[in-house]
């Protein structure tokens, strides 16, 4: 049995098999549409989500199975004190996977250990959010055509985007990946992981002008400054617009770069920016009912001919 805690817990050939039945299941759906007939999935999140969650319950429903959950932790055991340790053997009697989204960092990987089922981290506060990563990658390999060779400009909150985390340990096993870290002081990338670039020798740039390095993107990967992550009011006022793309700013990037966002998004893309057709993160939101499907029937060890 497996369970996905980080994108490390895949191989770059792993994941590219993933992709190519992401890519079959895009192109034959109703092929796959009773392939987890009589399967449930359980959807248990402590913290809010739209995306990912109803990805997850939408890629089941497509592979023809169940879904049940619970989407907040006051409406839940939790609110009158049970553990996740608890709780994930409980749901092991009722589903044939959970996927889990939860505030503290660890708390899915607690899960997994006393789990009899596949766990899935849907997001641990600021740690990884792997099923984002594999829509990321899945949408960067579709538009682009490949997960090498590019500079990659993430921005926004490095510091406890969880996002981010995942989205550079994923594509650091990729070759020739230029990063450009842009963020206020406040919310840079967290030392462990440039440590970890040092290591590598993989480059990278932190800066805090957007403007400066957009003529050398062929990605930007744009990240909401997350209120619930902060210990005071004044300093996320003080952050949340410190970044916002618009017109202008899209005018000094190159014609094929590409924006991703991981979604919700608040200020840092104006709305103008939407039509143009280098704004890909709508389009990202459908890669991700794919992947998640792939995910399932890969964790779930069902394969369809
Ligand atoms: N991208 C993402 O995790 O969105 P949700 O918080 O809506 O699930």
């Amino acid at each position: 049995m497996r369970h996905l805690m980080s994108p490390l817990d895949f191989s770059v050939e792993e994941l590219e098999e993933l992709f190519q039945l992401a890519d079959d299941i895009e192109k034959n759906p109703a092929k796959y549409a009773h392939a987890c007939a009589g399967k449930k999935l359980a959807t248990c999140f402590y913290e809010p989500s739209t995306r990912t969650r109803l990805s997850f319950e939408a890629a089941m429903l497509n592979l023809g199975g169940s879904i049940f959950g619970f989407s907040d932790a006051n409406s839940s055991s939790a609110a009158k004190g049970e553990s996740v340790s608890d709780t994930i053997r409980i749901i092991s009697c009722y589903a044939d996977i959970c996927a889990m989204r939860h505030p503290k960092e660890g708390a899915p990987m607690v899960a997994a250990s006393r789990s009899t089922i596949p766990v899935i981290n849907a997001g641990d506060g600021g740690h990884q959010h792997p099923t984002q990563t594999l829509t990321d990658l899945l949408t960067i390999r579709a538009i682009k055509g490949r997960l090498n060779n590019f500079t990659i400009g993430l921005c926004g909150d490095l510091k406890f985007g969880r996002t981010v985390h995942s989205l550079i340990n994923a594509l650091v096993r990729y070759s020739n990946i230029n990063f450009i870290f842009i963020s206020p002081d406040e919310l840079r990338v967290p030392e462990y992981i440039t440590e970890m670039l040092r290591e590598k020798n993989i480059s990278f740039q932190e800066v805090t002008r957007l403007e400066d390095v957009m003529p050398e993107l062929d990605i930007l990967y744009m990240t909401r400054v997350q209120k619930e992550r902060f210990f005071n009011e004044e300093d996320y006022v003080r952050l949340k617009d410190f970044y916002i793309l618009n017109k202008e700013k899209m005018e000094l990037a190159k014609d094929d770069m590409i924006v991703l966002h991981p979604l919700p998004r608040v200020n840092e893309i104006s709305v103008e920016v939407d039509d143009d057709p280098r704004a890909v993160y709508f389009r990202q939101v459908q890669y991700g009912v794919y992947v998640r499907m792939a995910l399932l029937l890969t964790l779930l060890e069902i394969k369809v001919e």
